[in-house]
C-alpha cells in the first residue's frame, strides 16, 4: 500500500477562533469517508496549538508546528523549543521552509541542528528542501537539492533516515498557483529518492517524500499518483475545508 501524508501548513494564518473552525469543518469532512488510510496533519500557528489539540482530542487528524528552536530551554527570546511542543501533543515539526529560509535567514546547518533534535524527541521532521526560479533557470536545481540535503541530514544514520519526511518545494510554485508539472516533480522526487538510496540504502526506500507548491484540487490527482511522491505539503489550500479534504479525498482513492 501507498504511503501518504497530506499535511496543512496553515502560515502565519488564523487566529485561535479560526484554527477551531477549520479543525472542526476538517472532522466534519472526514466523518463522511470510513477508515482512512491517508495520514492528515495540519501545522497551526504556534499560538493556536492548543485549541487545534483540544479540538481536534481523539480523531484521525494529526497535529504539528511549522518550526521550532533546537535548544530545549533557556534565553532564547522569542522562540519555542521542541520540549513545548511535544508537551502539547505535536507529532510533527516542519523545518527548513524556503519562506524561513528566505526572510530569517536559516542556514542548512541550523536546520541540521533542528532535525537532530527534532529526532531525539520522538517528533517526526519534516524537512523542505527546494530550488529557487534563478537556482532552476541557471541549471543549478540539483546541486541545491543536494547540498540542502547533504548538510541537512548531516550526522543521520541510516535507521534514522525513515523517521525523517522530506518535502520537496520548488520555491517558484509556492504560493503562485502555477504548481511543477508533473515531469518536473517526477525528475525532482526520482533525483531525491536517488540520492537518498544511495546515501541510506534500503531505508532511503521508506523515507516518505511530499510535493509542496501550489498543489490542490485540480493537480492532486496526477501529482499524487507518482511513484514517489507520498503526499503534499499544502499552504492556500489547506486553509480552505473543502478544498483540502477533496485533495484527502484523492489520497484516499490513490492508496
Ligand atoms: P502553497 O504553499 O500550497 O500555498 O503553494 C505550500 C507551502 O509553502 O508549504
Amino acid at each position: 500500500m501507498k504511503k501518504m501524508l497530506i499535511a496543512g501548513n496553515w502560515k502565519m494564518n488564523t487566529n485561535v477562533v479560526q484554527s477551531k473552525k477549520l479543525c472542526e469543518d476538517l472532522l466534519v469532512g472526514l466523518t463522511q469517508m470510513n477508515s482512512l488510510k491517508s495520514k492528515v496533519l495540519v501545522c497551526p500557528p504556534f499560538t493556536n496549538i492548543q485549541i487545534v489539540s483540544d479540538t481536534l482530542k481523539n480523531s484521525v487528524i494529526l497535529y504539528g508546528a511549522q518550526n521550532c528552536y533546537y535548544e530545549p530551554q533557556g534565553a532564547f527570546t522569542g522562540e519555542i523549543s521542541i520540549p513545548m511542543l511535544s508537551h502539547l501533543g505535536c507529532t510533527y515539526i516542519i523545518i527548513g521552509h524556503s519562506e524561513r529560509r528566505a526572510y530569517f535567514s536559516e542556514t542548512d546547518e541550523a536546520i541540521n541542528k533542528k532535525v537532530i533534535a527534532i529526532l531525539n524527541s520522538g517528533i517526526t521532521p519534516i524537512m523542505c528542501i527546494g530550488e529557487t526560479l534563478e537556482e532552476r533557470q541557471s541549471n543549478s536545481t540539483f546541486s541545491v537539492l543536494e547540498r540542502q540535503l547533504t548538510i541537512g541530514l548531516n550526522n543521520i544514520t541510516p535507521d534514522k533516515i525513515s523517521d525523517i519526511v522530506i518535502a520537496y518545494e520548488p520555491v517558484w510554485a509556492i504560493g503562485t498557483g502555477i504548481a511543477a508539472t508533473t515531469e518536473q516533480v517526477h525528475e525532482a522526487h526520482t533525483w531525491i529518492r536517488n540520492y537518498l538510496t544511495e546515501k541510506f540504502g534500503q531505508f532511503g526506500q521508506s523515507v516518505i517524500l511530499l510535493y509542496g507548491g501550489s498543489l490542490n484540487s485540480e493537480n492532486a490527482d496526477t501529482l499524487l499518483k507518482l511513484d514517489d511522491v507520498n503526499g503534499g505539503l499544502i499552504g492556500g489550500a489547506s486553509l480552505k475545508p473543502d478544498v483540502f479534504l477533496s485533495i484527502i479525498k484523492t489520497a484516499e482513492s490513490i492508496i
